[in-house]
C-alpha cells in the first residue's frame, strides 16, 4: 500500500535501529555472550533457541531456523509490508522516512488517528462538567485519578451524536469511524444524521496494542434509572483491521515492565479487575476481552511472562469448572498454567477492595496447576466408578494426542495414572501422539562440498563474497543453486542480506548464524576460503583435463594431427595454470 522509500533512507534507519529494543517489545530478552537469547515468536517452545545479535543485527532461531534482521521481525511479527516496517522502525527510533510524494493514504493509520481522537475526547468527556455521573461512579468503583489516567479512561456522553460531530470537526472521515466501530450508521434516515454514536453514556475503557496505540473500545453501561435492562453491560468495538480480539490482550501495555520484573502475569476476567490491581498496586496482570482467554492471547503473554501463567477464578463451581475447562488452552499454548481461587462469589476487584492487596498476594500464592484441577473435574467425586473411569482415560488419551512435548506428555501420563488409577502403558497406547512430518535428512553424500563452505562463508561475511567476485570464482561453480546463491552474495546491498541467509537451506542456516554470533571456534578464515576456491578451481580443472584428454584421443584415432596438437597446447597450459594456483596457495 505504502510507496517507496529510498535506499539510503532504508540504511540510515536500519544502522540506527536497535533491534534488541525492537525484538524486546515482543520477546523477553536475556543476555548471553555477546549476543542475547529469548523464546522464539514464530514457534512454540520451552528453553529459548531464538538468538539476537545487535552487532551483526540480525535475529535467528535454532528451533524453527526462522531469520532476519530488523525489518523482516517488524513484518512478521507486526503484519506489516517492508516500506511500513521501515517506518515503524523509524518511527520507534524519532527518525524522519522521506515519503514519496503522491503516496496514497496509508491503511490502519487514518484508523488509529479515529480512535486516538476519540479516546482524547472521552477523557475531556470525562472531565467535563457533564461528566459528573461518570465521575462519580468512578470513585464509586474506588478508582482514582492517577489509574484513571494511566488506562485512559473516559466517558462517551449521552447524546447519540458527540463523538460523530467531533470526529467530522477533526477532519476524521466517517469510513473510517464506521470502520473501528466508532460510529454506526441509521437504517433510516429522515433527512437526519445518516451516522450516530456506537457508545452512549457509557464508561470508556481503551483498548490498546502493545505499544500503548489505542485499537478499541470497551464500554461500561453506568447504572441509573434511565438503563434499558436489555442493554449489554459491556459494549466491545468490533473486530477491524486494527483489532483482532483473539489476539489483544487488555492492560498489556501498562503491564509488561511490571511483568517483566515479576517474572510472571496474572490473567483475570474483566477490565475492572485489571485495574482495580493496578490501583492496589498489583501491576502485572491483564485480561482478555469479553471472552476466555485464548491460546493465541497466552502465547503473546508468554514471551513476556515467561512460564508462570497464574489465572484468577471465582472460588464458586462455575469459577472451578472454567479453571479445568482453561487447562486445555494453556496446554494449548505450550503451558501448564496455576489458577487461583477466590472466595466464592468475588472478583479480583472487589476482593481486593475489601481485603487488600496483601489477601490477594497471598491467594496467588495459593494457586494450584490447573492440571490438577482438570483432573479433578474429570474424575469428579464418585472416583471408583469404573465407568467414570474409563471415560476419564478416553479423555485424556485424545488430549495426549495433541501434546508434542515429551516432558508434558509424560507429566500428564502419570498424573493421569495416578488420579484415575489406570495403567500408564494403556494411556500412552491410546494416546500414543500423532505422527509428526518426518525431518527432512540431508543427501547421503551429506559431507560438505566446498562449494557449499564457500557459500557459508560468504553469507557470513562480506568480505568474502566480494573476494570471490574479484576472483572470478563464480563462473566455476559445478551445482547450480551454489551458483546462484553465490551469485546474489556477490551482488547483494547489505540490506539484502539477511533475507538470502533466510533462504538458504535449514542446516546451512544455522552455520550461518553461529558464525555471525561468533559461535564458531576461531579459524583462518582467509586460509578456509583459499582452500575452498583452490578445491573449487582443482575441480574444475579435472573435468577440463578429463575432456581434453578425451578430445585428444579422438583427434589422434581420426589421424587429425591439426587438432591434436591444438588439445595438447590447451592441456599444457592448464597444467602450468595448475602449477601457479598451487604456488599461490
Ligand atoms: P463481568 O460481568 O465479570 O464484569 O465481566 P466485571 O469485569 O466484573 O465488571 P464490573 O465489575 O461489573 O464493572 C467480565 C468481562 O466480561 C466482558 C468484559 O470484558 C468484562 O470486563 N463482558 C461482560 C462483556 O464483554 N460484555 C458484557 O455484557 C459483560
Ligand atoms: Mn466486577
Amino acid at each position: 500500500m505504502a510507496g517507496r522509500i529510498p535506499e539510503d533512507a532504508i540504511r540510515h534507519v536500519r544502522e540506527r535501529a536497535s533491534i534488541v529494543e525492537v525484538v524486546s517489545d515482543t520477546v523477553t530478552l536475556r543476555r548471553r555472550g555477546r549476543s542475547f537469547v529469548g523464546l522464539c515468536p514464530f514457534h512454540s517452545e520451552k528453553t529459548p533457541s531464538f538468538s539476537v545479535s545487535e552487532e551483526r543485527g540480525f535475529y535467528h532461531c535454532f528451533g524453527c531456523g526462522e531469520h532476519g534482521d530488523v525489518f523482516t521481525f517488524v513484518m512478521k511479527v507486526e503484519s506489516l509490508a517492508f516500506p511500513d516496517a521501515v517506518r515503524r522502525v523509524a518511527q520507534r527510533f524519532g527518525l524522519r522516512v522521506p515519503e514519496a510524494a503522491d503516496e496514497p493514504a496509508r491503511r490502519g493509520e487514518p484508523l488509529a488517528a479515529a480512535n486516538a481522537i476519540a479516546a482524547a475526547f472521552f477523557q475531556a468527556e470525562l472531565a467535563s462538567p457533564a461528566g459528573v455521573r461518570a465521575r462519580a461512579y468512578v470513585r464509586e468503583r474506588g478508582l482514582g485519578d492517577d489509574v484513571v489516567r494511566r488506562f485512559g479512561i473516559g466517558w462517551a456522553p449521552a447524546t447519540g451524536d458527540a463523538l460523530a460531530r467531533h470526529l467530522r470537526a477533526k477532519g476524521v472521515a466517517v469510513e473510517h469511524a464506521l470502520e473501528v466501530g466508532l460510529l454506526a450508521r441509521r437504517e433510516r434516515t429522515d433527512g437526519g444524521n445518516p451516522v450516530y454514536d456506537r457508545f452512549r453514556d457509557r464508561l470508556m475503557f481503551p483498548i490498546t496494542d502493545r505499544f500503548g496505540r489505542v485499537i478499541a473500545f470497551g464500554g461500561r453501561i453506568l447504572p441509573g434509572p434511565a438503563v434499558r435492562p436489555d442493554a449489554p453491560k459491556y459494549l466491545n468495538s468490533p473486530e477491524s483491521p486494527l483489532f483482532h480480539k483473539g489476539q489483544t490482550v487488555f492492560g498489556l501495555a501498562q503491564a509488561r515492565e511490571a511483568i517483566r520484573r515479576a517474572g510472571r502475569a496474572i490473567v483475570v476476567e474483566g477490565y475492572m479487575d485489571v485495574i482495580a490491581l493496578a490501583q492496589a498496586g498489583v501491576e502485572e496482570v491483564v485480561a482478555p476481552l469479553g471472552t476466555a482467554f485464548t491460546a493465541d492471547q497466552l502465547r503473546v503473554l508468554r514471551l513476556i511472562s515467561g512460564d508462570t501463567i497464574v489465572a484468577c477464578f471465582d472460588g464458586d463451581r462455575a469459577g472451578w469448572k472454567a479453571a479445568a475447562r482453561s487447562f486445555l488452552v494453556f496446554l494449548e499454548a505450550g503451558l501448564w498454567g496455576r489458577g487461583a481461587f477466590l472466595p466464592a462469589g468475588e472478583d479480583p476487584d472487589s476482593f481486593v477492595r475489601a481485603h487488600g492487596r496483601a489477601a490477594f498476594e497471598a491467594c496467588v500464592a495459593k494457586a494450584v496447576p490447573l492440571v490438577e484441577t482438570y483432573l479433578d473435574d474429570l474424575t469428579g467425586d464418585d472416583r471408583d466408578a469404573v465407568g467414570r473411569r474409563a471415560e476419564a482415560a478416553r479423555e485424556v488419551a485424545r488430549v495426549l494426542k495433541r501434546v508434542r512435548n515429551p516432558r508434558e506428555y509424560d507429566i500428564l501420563v502419570q498424573k493421569t495414572a495416578d488420579r484415575v488409577g489406570i495403567s500408564e502403558a494403556i494411556l500412552r497406547q491410546e494416546g500414543a501422539p500423532e505422527a509428526a512430518a518426518p525431518v527432512p535428512r540431508l543427501g547421503v553424500d551429506a559431507a560438505r562440498s566446498a562449494e557449499e563452505l564457500l557459500v557459508e562463508l560468504m553469507a557470513a561475511d562480506a568480505a568474502v563474497a566480494e573476494r570471490v567476485r574479484t576472483e572470478n570464482v563464480l563462473a566455476e561453480f559445478e551445482h547450480p543453486t551454489w551458483r546462484r546463491v553465490a551469485e546474489a552474495f556477490t551482488t547483494a546491498a547489505p540490506a539484502d542480506r539477511a533475507g538470502l541467509v533466510a533462504t538458504l537451506p535449514r542446516e546451512l542456516r544455522d552455520r550461518v548464524a553461529r558464525r555471525l554470533l561468533g559461535d564458531v571456534a576461531d579459524e583462518d578464515r582467509g586460509r578456509a576460503v583459499a582452500d575452498c576456491i583452490a578445491k573449487i578451481r582443482f575441480r574444475r580443472d579435472r573435468r577440463m583435463r578429463t575432456r581434453l584428454r578425451e578430445e585428444l584421443s579422438a583427434a589422434e584415432a581420426r589421424g587429425d594431427e591439426a587438432a591434436a596438437h591444438a588439445v595438447r597446447r590447451r592441456l599444457q597450459s592448464l597444467m602450468d595454470a595448475e602449477h601457479t594456483d598451487k604456488a599461490r596457495t
